[in-house]
C-alpha cells in the first residue's frame, strides 16, 4: 500500500481532527525538512531582524518627525522580541555553538549597513519599510510553509507570531512611506532601493532559500562611510522653543495648593515631554551594542518603548481636551544633556537614580491618585499602568544597571553624582538666544480652564517656577 493510500485509509477518533490540529496527515508524512535547514534560515533571520533593532533604535534620537521615533520604538521592541524567540529557538536545536554573532552572509550584512547608513528620512523608511520588513515576513511566510508543522512545530508557530505583528509593522511602513516619500524622491533614491534588492537576491533572500540571482555583485553606497550615530535630538517643526526649561512641572505637580484636575493638565505635559527618554536610551542601546549581552538589549528595549508610549499618552491626553500640544515648549535638554556631556554607564546611571526615585510614596503611585481624585478618567488610567511600567523599568535596572556597583546605594549615589555632573545649561541656553525660558504655564491653563468650563485658580495660574535652579526631582542646582 502506498503512502497516499494509508493516510486516505486513515481515520482518527470519530473523525476528530488529527495531529493536534497542527497540520493534515498527508501534509505530516511528508519529510522534507531537517534541524539543519530549520537553524539556518533562523539564524539569517536573527541576523536581519537584530540589525534592523538597531537600525530602528539608533535612528530614534536624530529622527525628528515625532510618529516615526514613537513607530520606530515600537518597531525595535518587536524586533527585540523576535531576535530573543529566535534565539531560544535555535538554542533548543542541538547545534552549539549557536553562532549567533556571525554574519551569516556578506550580502545580507551590506543590506543592512546601507539602510542604517541612510542620510536621509525618507530613504531610511523606503529601505526599513519597503525592502528590510517586506523581506522578513517573506522568510516567515516561506519558514511556516516549509518546516515541518509537527517535528518543527515550534518553528511553525513563532513564524505565524513574527507574521501576524510584522504584517502590521508592513502597512504603518507602506502607508510612512506613501505619506513622506514624493515621486521626485523615489526616483532620485531608485538606484539605491535597486542596489538594496540586488543585496537580498545576491543572498538568496533573507532565508537563503532562494536561488542567488546577482550577475553583479552589490557593492556598497551610503555605507563607504560607516554610519555614525547622532546623539544630538531633533524634532520636527511642531516642536518649538525645546530648549526652554522655564516650567518645572514637578514643582507644581508636588505642591499641596494646586488641584488635581489642574495637576492633570501638568502630567499629560509630563507624559509627552517623555519622547526625550527614548532620545536618551537609543545613545545607551547604541553604545553599548557590543558591550552587554543580547538580553540587556531586549529589556532595555522594552524599557524604551515603554517611554514612548507614555509620551503618546501625554499626546492622547491633550487631544482629548481638544488642546493642540504643539503650542507648548517640549522641552529637549534632559536628553541632548546627557547625549552630548555624559558616556552610556553614566547615562544610566542617571536613568535608574530618577526612575528609583519615581518609586516611593511620592512618585509614580501619586501620579494615579492625583489622575483618580482628577476626575480626568483619561489621566487616571494612564497613570495607572504608567505606574505599572515603571516599577518594571526600576525592576531592569536592578537587574542590569546595580549588579555593577557594590551595593543598591552605591549605585544610587552614581547615578545622582552623574546627574550633578550634567551642566544644565540654564543661562547659557538663555544667553545664546536659544531661549528666552519664557513661563508658558498661565497661558495653557487659561485655555484647559476654557475646556473645562471653569474659572482658573489665581494661585495656579501664577505659578511660576522653573528649572533655573532645580532639578526634576526638585533638586537645587548649586
Ligand atoms: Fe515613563
Ligand atoms: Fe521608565
Amino acid at each position: 500500500m502506498s503512502t497516499l493510500d494509508s493516510v486516505e485509509k486513515y481515520v482518527t477518533y470519530r473523525g476528530l481532527p488529527p495531529l493536534a490540529g497542527l497540520t493534515s496527515m498527508a501534509r505530516a508524512v511528508q519529510c522534507k525538512w531537517s534541524v539543519e535547514q530549520s537553524t539556518e534560515r533562523l539564524k539569517r533571520m536573527h541576523y536581519v531582524l537584530k540589525r534592523l533593532h538597531e537600525t530602528f533604535t539608533a535612528r530614534i534620537t536624530s529622527e525628528p518627525i515625532y510618529e516615526l521615533k514613537t513607530a520606530f520604538s515600537h518597531h525595535a521592541y518587536l524586533c527585540a522580541e523576535y531576535t530573543t524567540a529566535i534565539r531560544k529557538r535555535v538554542g533548543e536545536m542541538r547545534v552549539p555553538p549557536l553562532g549567533l554573532d556571525q554574519v551569516p552572509n556578506d550580502s545580507l550584512e551590506l543590506l543592512m549597513d546601507e539602510i542604517i547608513a541612510s542620510p536621509t528620512t525618507e530613504e531610511l523608511v523606503a529601505g526599513v519599510y519597503e525592502v528590510a520588513v517586506p523581506s522578513i515576513l517573506e522568510a516567515a511566510s516561506r519558514l511556516e510553509q516549509d518546516a515541518h508543522p509537527l517535528a518543527d512545530a515550534p518553528t511553525v508557530r513563532l513564524a505565524k507570531l513574527m507574521q501576524f505583528e510584522f504584517k502590521e509593522v508592513a502597512v504603518f511602513g507602506s502607508q510612512a512611506v506613501a505619506c513622506l516619500v514624493n515621486s521626485e524622491q523615489r526616483l532620485a533614491m531608485q538606484t539605491w532601493l535597486d542596489l538594496l534588492r540586488l543585496c537580498l537576491s545576491a543572498a538568496g533572500a533573507v532565508d537563503g532559500a532562494l536561488e542567488v540571482n546577482c550577475a553583479t555583485a552589490p557593492a556598497p553606497h551610503h555605507s563607504l562611510k560607516p554610519y555614525q550615530y547622532q546623539g544630538e535630538p531633533k524634532r520636527d517643526e511642531r516642536f518649538h522653543d525645546s530648549y526652554n526649561a522655564g516650567v518645572n512641572p514637578e514643582a507644581f505637580l508636588y505642591d499641596e495648593r494646586f488641584s488635581a484636575r489642574d495637576k492633570t493638565l501638568m502630567m499629560y505635559y509630563k507624559r509627552i515631554r517623555e519622547i526625550d527618554v527614548p532620545e536618551m536610551m537609543a545613545s545607551i542601546l547604541h553604545d553599548l551594542r557590543d558591550d552587554e549581552p543580547w538580553e540587556f538589549h531586549m529589556e532595555m528595549s522594552r524599557q524604551l518603548w515603554d517611554e514612548a508610549r507614555h509620551a503618546m499618552m501625554g499626546e492622547v491626553g491633550f487631544v482629548s481636551l481638544g488642546m493642540d500640544w504643539s503650542t507648548i515648549p517640549i522641552n529637549f535638554t534632559w536628553s541632548r544633556n546627557l547625549n552630548l556631556q555624559l558616556d552610556a554607564r553614566e547615562r544610566h546611571g542617571v536613568l535608574f537614580f530618577i526612575e528609583q526615585g519615581l518609586m516611593p510614596r511620592t512618585g509614580k503611585r501619586y501620579e494615579w491618585e492625583v489622575g483618580c481624585e482628577s476626575g480626568d478618567g483619561l489621566s487616571g488610567m494612564f497613570q495607572d499602568f504608567d505606574w505599572a511600567d515603571e516599577v518594571l523599568h526600576a525592576q531592569i535596572g536592578r537587574r542590569w544597571y546595580v549588579p555593577r556597583y557594590k551595593s543598591l546605594q552605591e549605585a544610587l549615589v552614581y547615578g545622582d553624582r552623574c546627574w550633578t555632573k550634567v551642566v544644565s545649561q540654564w543661562l547659557g541656553y538663555r544667553d545664546q538666544g536659544l531661549t528666552d525660558h519664557s513661563n508658558w504655564w498661565p497661558r495653557l491653563y487659561r485655555e484647559a480652564c476654557i475646556r473645562w468650563n471653569v474659572l482658573p485658580d489665581p494661585l495656579a495660574l501664577s505659578f511660576n517656577t522653573s528649572y533655573e535652579d532645580s532639578r526634576a526631582d526638585l533638586k537645587k542646582i548649586d
